[in-house]
């Protein structure tokens, strides 16, 4: 049995694969609307979701299959006291695979260590976001046909972003990937990516706090929000909030062909105006996350049809 915890635990070409079947299931979604009939998927969120718990669940039903959980820790006997290693074994009980969020970095490892059934981390404070990552990876395959050869800009909370230190370590493995991190000296790539990744790696990047400076060099630009739920103090929050507004402007100088991601929610950080422009992928990246879950949920159930 596997668990899905690091966006590490794939390979390259389980990656590969996994986009692979993704798309066959873009172009062809009914051959796959049973291949799950009879399984459950159970959503464990310990903290607030709109994206990854409800493409899970959609991908889960669109797959012929039946969903159950809890959206809020609030509602579940966590509450109590219940530990994560309780949780899923009794879960494990009632479900065949299960798909938790939790607010405590490691707490999805540690469930895996006691489940009787797949574990699929779906965001572990500001630490990992796996499925994330797969959602990034097949819009960026879609978007640029390639998942080498980029200048990607990531930008915002670099600091607290699970997305962008799931995406960053996925991608060192592709080639001619260079990095530029625009972010405000305080929400810097903390250690374990710059050290530990990047330069063990050899990768290229360089640090900015300009947007503006660097974004007519980008293939790929990653927008993120900058975190409330994961600041100590409301003062620094307000005080970094509105560091970067993407908007029409700041679009003038970038390539014609560049490819604006973010994981969403988003608050301030990309103007509204900016989605009309063919550029802004990010609303079709989230429509990718339910393809790439289906895909997900029939490797780890071992369903994939001939
Ligand atoms: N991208 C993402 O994880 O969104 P949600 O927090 O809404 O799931």
């Amino acid at each position: 049995m596997r668990h899905l915890i690091d966006p590490m635990d794939l390979s390259v070409e389980e990656i590969d694969d996994l986009l692979k079947l993704a798309n066959q299931v873009i172009a062809h979604p009914e051959q796959y609307s049973e291949v799950c009939h009879g399984k459950k998927l159970a959503t464990l969120f310990f903290e607030p979701s709109t994206r990854t718990r409800l493409s899970f669940e959609a991908a889960m039903m669109e797959l012929g299959g039946n969903v159950l959980g809890f959206s809020s820790a609030d509602s579940s006997s966590a509450t109590k006291g219940e530990s994560v290693h309780d949780t899923v074994q009794v879960v494990g009980c009632y479900a065949d695979i299960i798909a938790m969020r939790h607010p405590k970095e490691g707490a999805p490892l540690l469930a895996s260590l006691k489940s009787p059934v797949p574990i699929i981390n779906a965001g572990d404070g500001g630490h990992y976001h796996p499925t994330q990552t797969l959602t990034d990876l097949l819009t960026i395959q879609r978007e640029k046909g390639k998942l080498g050869n980029l200048t990607i800009g990531f930008c915002g909370d670099l600091m607290f972003g699970r997305t962008v230190h799931s995406l960053i370590k996925a991608l060192s493995r592709y080639d001619n990937i260079r990095y530029i991190l625009i972010s405000p000296p305080e929400l810097r790539i903390p250690d374990y990516i710059r050290v530990e990744i990047l330069e063990k790696k050899n990768i290229p990047y360089m640090e900015v706090e300009s947007m503006e400076q660097v974004i007519s060099e980008l293939d790929i630009l990653y927008m993120t929000r900058v975190q409330r739920e994961r600041f100590f103090n409301e003062a620094d929050y307000v005080r970094l909030k509105d560091t970067y507004i993407l908007d029409t402007d700041k679009l003038k100088s970038a390539k014609s062909d560049l490819s604006i991601l973010h994981p969403l929610p988003r608050v301030n950080e990309i103007s509204t105006k900016v989605d009309d422009d063919p550029r802004a992928c990010y609303f079709r990246q989230a429509l990718n996350g339910k393809y790439v879950r289906m895909a997900l949920i029939m490797t780890m159930l071992g369903l994939i049809p001939d």
